[in-house]
């Protein structure tokens, strides 16, 4: 059996049973592998971009003669699905949220998402930018969490792709912190926070000492910094 990290056994939570899922940048295949063996889903296609990786995720597919039930593929992001595989929910995780977006762009763009499809997203970063795509191209975001692994905070966003959705405008407030994030987990919803207004606070002090500051950064970090303490009621927590 294999044992996800925890990040990965959130993600894979978010999955119903009888799922047809698709786990796009799949590298070792851990996730379609593991949501098999506990029988909650029984096909999943697995794509991959890069060659080393690919051959990973198939040789762990094969050692477990999974191969029937999880289709190895190469491919760029969503180009590796195919109609007939009736896939329900994608997994995009573990990569940057302007990849994230890009992948989903390029899906769209090249008929590869479908109405009701789900997607469970963990972005490593720029997680404003993946919502306000999200919001501007017909997906619905739905739920949202947090953890912390290893020092790090992960978020994860699933959103619905539904043609008919109206673009949805969320406040400046609503893209930054999520709108279900904090609900999720308060404790690491804080503590991330508060980490992060302690590395804008370093960027702003050493921006001042490097002299290599404009105006408008500075503003738009203290802005930030602003935007935290209002969100945590609280202007002592660095
Ligand atoms: C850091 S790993 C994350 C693996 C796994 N999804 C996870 O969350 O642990 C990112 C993987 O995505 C793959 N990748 C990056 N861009 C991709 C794309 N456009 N299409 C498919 N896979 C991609 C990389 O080759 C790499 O194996």
């Amino acid at each position: 059996m294999i044992k996800l990290s925890k990040r990965l056994k959130e993600i894979a939570d978010f999955i119903p049973p009888a799922s047809r899922l698709a786990d796009i940048g799949s590298d070792h295949a851990y996730l379609p592998i593991y949501l098999i063996q506990q029988e909650k889903i029984d096909f999943a296609v697995a794509g991959e971009v890069a060659a080393g990786p690919l051959q990973h995720a198939q040789e762990e597919v094969t050692d477990r003669n999974l191969e029937d039930r999880i289709h190895v593929r190469l491919g760029n992001g969503l180009d590796v699905l195919e109609k007939d595989d009736a896939v329900d929910h994608v997994v995009i995780a573990g990569m940057g949220g302007l990849l994230i977006a890009l992948i989903l762009e390029q899906g769209l763009l090249n008929h590869k998402v479908s109405d009701g499809q789900s997607f469970v997203l963990q972005p490593n970063n720029e997680e404003v930018h993946l919502r306000r795509f999200l919001l501007e191209n017909h997906f619905e975001i739905t739920q949202e969490s947090i953890l912390s692994e290893n020092k790090h905070f992960y978020e994860i966003i699933v959103a619905k792709y539904q043609a008919g959705q109206e673009a949805e405008a969320w406040s400046e407030e609503d893209l930054l912190f999520g709108r279900f994030v904090e609900a999720a987990d308060p404790q690491i919803f804080k503590e991330k926070w508060q980490n992060e207004k302690r590395k804008t606070k370093n960027i702003i002090a050493s921006l001042q000492y490097s002299k290599a500051n404009n105006d408008k950064t500075l503003t738009d970090f203290q802005h930030k910094i602003n935007l935290i303490e209002e969100r945590l009621h609280d202007e002592d927590t660095s």
